[in-house]
């Protein structure tokens, strides 16, 4: 009998934008406000919450993974002064992101160059993972580069939907994995919670996270 099922295929060309606007729609969906909003009132909140639990300071290198065109390395850097590495899946975020976080302390690069980097001995002071791990076909396998950048206990904070949306010829789709279960396997979670509604819309906060966790010591 035929199987008519038809399987939706993964397409991250989603991610390829045209411009900094663009790419602006793509990073912060409306969701009940407005991507410009959103970009004003969320970013400075969960730069706070980030900069605190990180304990970041000048001479701390931080993994910002799926860092779009930087808009949490800019406020991170400018608020603590350590250094950023972005990493991206889309080559048109890693070619915006230099110029809109216009800082030298910023660096960008794609999964294979900073896998490299890893395997020649690197490791970050601290990570975030902002609105990404719930793109990812392949989560393990992303958590997994994140876990072997970090050193031995260092934080990573993660905001996220509580559900998968990935990016698929048939739209955005659910496929079951719960991002917050996959990291309590390979982190100690230390919080988390749902994003304030004073700074986020009900909805945001309704279906995101916040979490607060330390790299397992192995
Ligand atoms: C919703 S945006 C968030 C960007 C940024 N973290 C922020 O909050 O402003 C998701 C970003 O993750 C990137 N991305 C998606 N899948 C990825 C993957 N497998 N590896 C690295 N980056 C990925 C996209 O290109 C996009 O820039």
């Amino acid at each position: 009998m035929a199987n008519d099922e038809v399987k939706p295929t993964y397409r991250p060309e989603v991610f390829q934008v045209k411009n900094l606007e663009h790419a602006k729609s793509i990073i912060l969906t409306p969701e009940d406000s407005t991507t410009d909003e959103r970009w004003e009132k969320e970013t400075p909140y969960l730069a706070d919450e980030a900069v605190s639990y990180l304990g970041l300071g000048p001479g701390m290198v931080v993994l910002d993974y799926g860092c779009g065109v930087g808009r949490m390395a800019k406020v991170l850097i400018e608020r603590s002064g350590c250094t950023v590495i972005g990493v991206d899946i889309s080559q048109q975020m890693r070619e915006l992101a230099p110029a809109y976080v216009e800082d030298d302390r910023f660096t960008i690069c794609a999964r294979p160059a900073f896998e490299a980097m890893i395997a020649k001995g690197l490791r970050v002071d601290a990570a975030i993972a902002v609105w990404i791990l719930q793109h990812c076909p392949d989560v393990e396998s992303e958590i997994d580069v994140i876990k072997s950048a970090l050193k031995p206990s260092a934080p990573l904070f993660v905001c996220n939907n509580l559900h998968a949306v990935i990016p698929t010829d048939l739209g955005w789709i659910d496929t079951g994995f719960e991002v917050k279960s996959l990291l309590a396997d390979s982190f100690d979670e230390m919080s988390r919670s749902r994003l304030s509604t004073e700074f986020v819309a009900p909805l945001v906060s309704a279906t995101g996270f916040m979490g607060k966790y330390k790299n397992k010591r192995d």
